[in-house]
């Protein structure tokens, strides 16, 4: 808020105004310098008390255009992440919240995965016309319009009943790859026809069973995908309580208490119940018998010997998601990664995990362009995105943050999310000083 003083005919008056109405507001008239000078009728005298001013009153309030749909009505409001995940909330059962929302043990990694961003400092510079900032980069090969990726994230159609294809589709309006989960509900020949434009990777979790997982390579490769992400973080599954509290585990098992508080939400109940039955879709067979035991989720037998399989059978690019030291990141490009995901798995994972960005720097020296380094966990804005990529990332990927908008309002509350990155994002650079993402890149360290 600023405050201004136009003069009219009726006298100075000062009136508060927000800064998108300090923009149209008439300018002040000048006194022509070379005209005539009209002494103005009553003295300015700011002491002086006056009767408010009807018509400035009602020129300096303004209302939002009204909401067209109950879903902009909503998200009206929506200022931050944060304000995504309060309305996602009110919209979906505990134990669905609670699954996303939730991190491993006391949530020590996840908050330390946050807390990291805090120490970030730019390095701004001032008077360089950034009237036009770029936001573009190339994320593994394919222009991105953001350094941004969303992230694999299972179940996507039990946050809210468009699921996965919902997800492709915003990232292919805003011009960012999107990574399917193994764990999705969503089959990879579905997503291909539902975003045909988008930039879609597959995250494959190795299973026991190695003839599925070369299957699901076959069908990424098929699907004409760019990018094949192994899961290397999930030798076992995190000790999630507030979710597993809420009777939310993988596979789901519903306690009588979680199915009263999913009768609590009738509309995310009643979509869930008409809509296709929940299943990891891409895990179904194309031929034979629908359906193939699941058996074990994650394989504690996987080792360096499926990383060289997985490079031979894959010929796109292959990604390594869940890398936790500089030493590990040096390995796995030396056997043939294309890029690392710096990860704690949102702090879902290991307790006591090193933060993301503070192995980002000493990744970046190791590895001297040689992978592309992405780096997630806790990031919820645009402006740690851009500090991420000024340590040395390529792009960030963001889980929570699109599931928050997905829970909040379908489609369009991934769509708001990545409108509030973006917007974050230009003003970021713009206030640094940078007109593209090369400009930021080394202007960011950790005090
Ligand atoms: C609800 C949920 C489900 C997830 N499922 C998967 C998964 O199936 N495979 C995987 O590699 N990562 C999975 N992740 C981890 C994400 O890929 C990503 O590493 C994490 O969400 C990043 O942290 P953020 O949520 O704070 O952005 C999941 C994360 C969430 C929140």
């Amino acid at each position: 808020m600023s405050i201004l003083t136009p003069h009219d005919h009726a006298g100075p008056q000062v009136v508060a105004v927000s800064p998108e109405q300090e923009a149209e507001w008439p300018a002040p008239s000048v006194p022509d310098a070379h005209g005539p000078q009209v002494a103005p009728a009553v003295p300015f005298d700011p002491q002086r008390r006056r009767l408010p001013s009807v018509r400035q009153l009602r020129s300096a309030l303004r209302f939002r255009p009204a909401a067209k749909t109950v879903v902009e009505r909503r998200l009206a409001g929506v200022e931050t992440v944060e304000d995504l995940a309060s309305i996602a909330k009110h919209r979906v059962p505990a134990a669905v919240f609670e699954y996303v929302h939730g991190a491993a043990e006391g949530h020590v990694s996840l908050r330390r995965a946050r807390d990291a961003f805090d120490r970030a400092e730019f390095d701004p510079r001032v008077l360089h016309n950034v009237e036009d900032v770029d936001l573009s980069t190339t994320i593994l090969g394919r222009d991105a319009k953001l350094p941004l990726i969303l992230a694999p994230t299972a179940f996507n159609r039990l946050m809210e009943h468009h699921g996965e294809p919902a997800v492709a589709r915003a990232a292919q309006r805003a011009g960012v790859p999107y990574s399917l989960s193994t764990m999705g509900t969503t089959s990879i020949e579905y997503l291909t026809q539902a975003a045909p434009q988008a930039d879609l990777w597959f995250q494959l979790t190795i299973r026991k069973d190695r003839d599925a997982a070369a299957e699901l390579v076959d069908r990424a490769a098929a699907a004409g995908w760019n990018a094949l992400v192994l899961g290397v973080d999930t030798p076992a599954v995190g000790h999630r309580r507030d979710a597993s509290r809420h009777g939310m585990s993988i596979p789901p098992r519903l306690t009588p208490k979680t199915f009263l508080d999913m009768a609590a939400h009738p509309r995310w109940w009643f979509n869930l119940a008409t809509t296709e039955p929940l299943a990891f879709e891409s895990l179904r067979p194309l031929t034979g018998p629908r359906t193939r035991p699941v058996g074990t989720l994650y394989d504690p037998g996987l080792s360096f010997a499926e990383l060289a399989w997985l490079r031979e059978r894959w010929h796109g690019k292959l990604v390594l998601k869940g890398i936790q030291s500089v030493a590990d990141a040096r390995t796995v490009v030396d056997a043939g990664a294309d890029a690392v995901v710096l990860s704690s798995h949102g702090g879902r994972q290991l307790e006591f995990a090193p933060a993301p960005l503070e192995l980002l720097p000493g990744v970046a020296e190791e590895l001297r362009g040689q992978a592309e380094i992405i780096i997630d966990s806790g990031i919820l804005t645009g402006t740690q995105m851009i500090a991420a990529v000024g340590l040395g990332a390529t792009a960030v990927m963001v889980g929570r943050a699109y599931l928050y908008g997905l829970m909040a309002a379908g489609e369009a509350g991934v769509d708001k999310m990545l409108g509030l990155f973006e917007a974050d994002a230009r003003r970021t650079l713009q206030l640094m000083g940078a007109r593209n993402l090369d400009e930021v890149r080394g202007r960011v360290r950790l005090r």
